[in-house]
């Protein structure tokens, strides 16, 4: 294929983006659909553990390199009581959960997600619900977590088998609280008084706890900007960071879906001018950043129109819901969301992939068969493992396309990152241009990648999916066009394409 377009990207090392906290790697398991019950834990399944979770699962968490995981909503937690999920199993009481219309069998709670958690590596971030409920039950909530004894609630954690404290600290107080669709929806003014009461109380316990308080549910929301301002006028001393989510769909139009990243781009910077704005009226010494707790592509309005389930008599347990099936399209767009995340590093600390298991889920399970990878699970795969360190910004030289959104936007979206200590550095691209190559020239300005090398995810089928019945029909290709004469690289990116390019050490070769 020769490549008739081309483009110019400049990395600026001097003037890094900020360090790239860990936690930007982190995603998101509601008790929803079969993300838990036959996703995660599958006790009667071959390859299930002694506690019930599926090791196959978890060694693909584990490949996937998540870092924190909220948990256990999302809309769930709106209407969830967290006492009837710890406790004897048997004991536990079966619950309607009328954000999904299922049945909850409180099989799975706090204890044995934790346990899932030890065996996969990662944080637990919790919510709390402050939709029908409110700061007692969170406070009850963080006494049982987080206390080691002495009391009531820490001594029943004791009972109920873990004896050491969960020591959670990222905890999200309530569920995009802005929605009409959940449970105790409220005004900005109502929540925002709420939620400072809350994260006033649970700080009183602890005032090294993280709290994030509920920002917009998408930058669509008619409230946007003005929820956000308001929320933080109250809460603005309490909380330490407050949530973006954002969820995106081909509605038709290929060309406004594949510059998603630029809704998001412009969503994640007027949360941040919001949020410093708060910060100038009260004159305060102290930022808020962005946790931008779910995002992911999801067919929202096909789950609207087909799968949505209703009758007051039909509450099935683990039915499927939200699940998409991800084509390469999906999973460049998706990279490109990852690339939006990595420019806003120094504001954006956390982040959490909506979701993980069969759920709107890089991951896909079977009940009694296989697991395997969706097209999305590549590029978070490979930036969890390798944009590592400090994100560095680009600058682009490159054609434009119209879109019916977003106005005129570039071809090629791209970060760079690079890690100090390892000096191991990695550049992503997108190449969202839907009938040609591009070639793209990278000068490193003076960061020289010894030994580069280039995956690219792309098809001449740029609806190609990984199935249950086709598990690896799309996945990372050696890029052999990359070219490289130690200061400046070129690559040739196939359209409609996300691209790493990663070099296991870095040698800075002259000055930027
Ligand atoms: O991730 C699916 C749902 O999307 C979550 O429950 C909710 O918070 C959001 O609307």
């Amino acid at each position: 294929m020769t490549p008739v377009l081309s483009a110019h990207v400049t990395v600026h090392p001097r003037s890094p983006i900020g360090p790239i906290n860990r936690r930007l790697f982190g995603t998101f398991v509601e008790h929803l659909g079969r993300s838990v019950y036959d996703g995660i834990y599958e006790p009667k399944h071959p390859q299930a553990d002694s506690s019930g979770f599926r090791r196959d699962v978890i060694d693909l968490v584990r490949e996937l390199g998540v870092t924190t995981i909220r948990y256990p909503g999302g809309n769930f937690v709106s209407g969830f009581r967290w006492e009837d999920s710890v406790g004897p199993r048997e004991s536990r009481p079966r619950r309607l959960d009328l954000a999904w219309h299922s049945t909850e069998t409180n099989e799975v709670g706090l204890r044995e997600f934790s346990h899932w958690l030890e065996l996969i590596g990662s944080e637990l971030m919790l919510a709390v619900n402050l939709g029908t409920r409110g700061i007692q039950e969170a406070l009850d909530l963080l006494e049982y977590a987080n206390l080691r004894s002495g009391t009531a609630l820490s001594n029943r954690r004791i009972a109920d088998g873990h004896p050491e404290p969960y020591g959670v600290t990222m905890w999200c107080l309530g569920n995009e609280m802005d929605g009409p669709w959940q449970l105790g929806h409220r005004s900005a003014e109502d929540y925002g008084k709420l939620a400072a009461q809350t994260a006033r109380a649970m700080k009183s316990f602890d005032p090294t706890l993280e709290l994030v308080v509920c920002g917009s549910s998408s930058a669509s929301m008619p409230t946007f900007g003005e929820w956000e301002r308001v929320v933080l006028s109250h809460t603005y001393d309490e909380v330490d960071y407050i949530s973006c989510h954002a969820y995106y769909e081909d509605h038709g139009d290929r060309g406004d879906f594949l510059a998603s990243g630029v809704n998001m781009d412009r969503f994640i910077d007027s949360a941040i001018a919001t949020a410093d704005h708060v910060k100038a009226v009260r004159r305060s010494e102290k930022s808020i950043n962005i946790s931008f707790d779910e995002w992911n592509i999801w067919y929202n309005e096909r789950f609207e129109r087909v799968d949505k389930i209703q009758g007051s008599q039909n509450w099935p347990i683990a039915p499927r819901l939200l699940e998409d099936v991800y084509t390469v399209t999906d999973a460049v767009v998706f990279g490109s969301l990852l690339i939006s995340l990595l420019k806003h590093a120094d504001r954006v600390t956390s982040a959490s992939l909506a979701q993980l298991v069969n759920v709107i889920a890089p991951i896909m399970t079977e009940p009694g068969g296989d697991a395997w990878r969706q097209t999305t699970f590549y590029p978070f795969a490979a930036s969890a493992a390798h944009a590592v360190g400090s994100a560095l910004p680009v600058s682009i030289e490159c054609a434009t396309y119209d879109t019916a959104t977003y106005g005129r936007v570039p071809l090629v979206d791209a970060i760079a990152t690079h890690d100090d200590t390892t000096r191991s550095a990695a550049v992503y691209l997108v190449n969202r241009s839907q009938t040609d190559p591009l070639e793209v020239t990278i000068d490193l300005g003076g960061l020289a990648f010894s030994t580069p090398s280039a995956l690219t995810l792309a098809d001449d089928d740029p609806l190609a999916a990984n199935t249950l019945t086709n598990q690896n029909r799309v996945g990372l290709q050696n890029n052999a066009s990359l070219r490289s004469d130690g200061i400046t690289l070129t690559i040739v990116l196939p359209p409609i394409s996300w691209t790493e390019i990663t070099s296991s050490r870095s040698i800075e070769t002259k000055e930027s």
